[in-house]
Parts: structure tokens; sequence; C-alpha cells
């Protein structure tokens, strides 16, 4: 009994699992609402390293269910260590990462426009390349 009653509530529970965690990206430069082409934190220093610290926190939260803890895919969706570094890369990166990916009708990877800020997303990407080096 207690099965059957526990049964949906676990399963809207693995629905909600994929509410979008807001980043806290104090510390970084404020990148306003132009897109960048490229990475802006990518060239080595201070804020280089606090976007790792930041693309950590924010990649653990919203990414690492489906791409995998330490950016070491289990499979479910490709291994963004594989990722280049170079402005089409890039240009790939945010594209995903800001429209998602769906096939038909259903989606692979949720939109994160409007959820993560362009500094998040940066930071994102840079804790990424960092697990790649
Ligand atoms: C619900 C699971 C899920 C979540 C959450 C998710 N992704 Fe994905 N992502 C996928 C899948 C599945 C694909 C492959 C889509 C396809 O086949 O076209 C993908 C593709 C990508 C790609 C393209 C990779 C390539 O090699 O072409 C990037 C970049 C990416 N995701 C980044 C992210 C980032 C950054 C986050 C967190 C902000 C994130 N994803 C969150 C499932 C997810």
């Amino acid at each position: 009994m207690a099965c059957l009653i526990a049964a949906p509530g676990h399963q809207a529970l693995a629905h909600g699992d994929g509410a979008p965690q807001p980043v806290d990206t104090t510390g970084l430069t404020p990148l306003g609402d132009d897109w960048r082409v490229t990475n802006p934190y990518r060239e080595a220093g201070p804020e280089h390293d606090r976007a790792i610290e930041i693309g950590a926190r924010g990649y653990n939260s919203n990414c690492a269910r489906c791409h995998g803890l330490d950016v070491k895919s289990g499979g479910m969706a490709p291994d963004l260590r594989l990722l280049g570094e170079t402005e089409m890369d890039d240009a790939w990166f945010t594209s995903r990462v800001l429209g998602g990916a769906k096939t038909g009708d259903s989606v692979k990877m949720p939109p994160f426009d409007g959820l993560l800020s362009q500094e998040a997303i940066w930071a994102i990407r840079t804790y990424i390349d960092a697990q790649s080096e």
C-alpha cells in the first residue's frame, strides 16, 4: 500500500528534479545583454579561476545529472570534455545551452535561455574546459 501511494509522488519528484538552479555570479565582470562570441573568461588569471569555481557550482546543479559528475559522461548525454575551444565551439556551446535540444516533440535537453545569465553560462563553459585539460 505504501508503495502504491509513494510511486506517483516519486515520479513527480523525478520530474521536479529538473528545475533550473540560479547561479550566483558575484565576482565576475558583468557582461550585459550583448552575447559575446567567445568565452570572455578564458584567459588565464584571477577572473578565470573565479569563473571555474562559479562554473563548477552552476554545472553541478544544472548539467551534471545528464552530462555526468566532473563532466565525465556516463553515456546519457554527450561528453562535454570533447568540445574544442575555438570560436565555432563557443558558438555551438551557447546555442545548445540557450536553445536546448529536441527530436520532434521529445526534449533531450531543456533550453536555459532566460534561466541562466550570460555570466553563468560562460562560467560553466570555463569549468568544463578546465576539466578537459
Ligand atoms: C535533461 C538532461 C540534460 C541536461 C540537464 C543538460 N543537458 Fe546538455 N545535452 C543533453 C543531451 C541528451 C544532449 C545531446 C542532444 C542531441 O543529441 O542533439 C545534450 C547536448 C549538449 C551540448 C552539445 C554537445 C555536443 O557534443 O554536441 C552541450 C554543449 C550541452 N548539452 C551543454 C549542457 C550544459 C552546459 C548544461 C547545463 C547548463 C546541460 N547541457 C544540461 C542532455 C542534457
